[in-house]
């Protein structure tokens, strides 16, 4: 595998680097994306699990495929490309990681700041009140858990279609896009908005923008540099020759 010289030359001439990931990212984790051939939408419907609406329709299928997912992440662990983007947050003076996953690898890799745009699958809260619950949720035959305060139906702390992005991630994020130097767009196809909009809004404020991602997305073209290699092979390869030449 070949990494340009230019890549290598804006890192470290870079203060300030940013980095977006997608579900991608965790591919070479076992966890399926979204929108490959294999990916969960070619075979579940966002509409029905990951919307208020597919929510209240029927809360307890939802409970179900989302402990369902919760069970592959327990079983998977960071791959390669987790721990070279945790490796890079010591390398530059201003270092900003944005993630769309919701499985938290990116901390257990050792990523101690990540800025979640979709938020979480391990914390759960109230649909009814919002109150975090902290309860039980591995109830027999897969239960949905009750809240204590008010009964309502308990959630995931995920983002779902139709609704806000938290807002002070978001902020973050495109503080994150119009500062940085270097942007990277890691393992995502660029197809969900808003996070879609800050390889755009990082390159007209002047970063040098790179995707790294085996296949082509709507963005490829417009990236600097596009690496079509899976993110656990290039991203290791990217911080062996900073170490080497820094
Ligand atoms: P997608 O499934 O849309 O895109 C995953 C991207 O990862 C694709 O472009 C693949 O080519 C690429 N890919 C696959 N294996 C890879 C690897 N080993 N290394 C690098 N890239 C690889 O997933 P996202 O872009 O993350 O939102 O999807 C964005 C949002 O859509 C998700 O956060 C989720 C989903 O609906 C919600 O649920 C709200």
């Amino acid at each position: 595998m070949i990494i340009p010289d230019v890549l290598i030359n804006r890192l470290k001439k870079a203060n300030n680097v940013a980095i977006l990931t997608g579900a991608g990212v965790s591919a070479e984790s076992g966890i399926k994306t979204f929108r490959d051939p294999d990916g969960l939408w070619a075979k579940f419907d966002p509409r029905e699990l990951a919307s208020v609406d597919g929510f209240m329709s029927n809360p307890q299928l939802v409970w179900e495929w989302y402990q369902m997912r919760v069970g592959v992440i327990n079983d998977s662990k960071p791959n390669p490309g987790h721990f070279a983007i945790a490796d890079m947050e010591n390398m530059f003076d201003v270092f900003t990681l944005i993630t769309q996953n919701v499985d938290r690898l990116h901390q257990q890799a050792g990523s101690k700041k990540v800025l979640e745009l979709h938020g979480n699958i391990v914390e759960n809260h109230c649909f009814s009140c919002k109150k975090p619950f902290n309860g039980e949720t591995n109830l027999p035959d897969q239960q949905l858990p009750k809240c204590p305060e008010c009964g309502g139906n308990i959630r995931p702390n995920v983002v779902w279609f139709g609704e806000m992005l938290p807002v002070a991630a978001l902020n973050n994020a495109e503080l994150a896009a119009e500062a940085c130097d270097v942007f990277f767009t890691i393992g995502t196809s660029t197809e969900v908005y808003p996070a879609a909009s800050l390889p755009l809004m990082a390159q007209r404020n002047g970063a040098f923008v790179v995707e790294v991602n085996p296949n082509q997305t709507s963005f490829s073209k417009k990236a600097d540099v596009q690496l079509a290699y899976p993110s656990g092979i290039a991203m290791p390869e990217i911080v062996r020759i900073l170490k080497e030449q820094k």
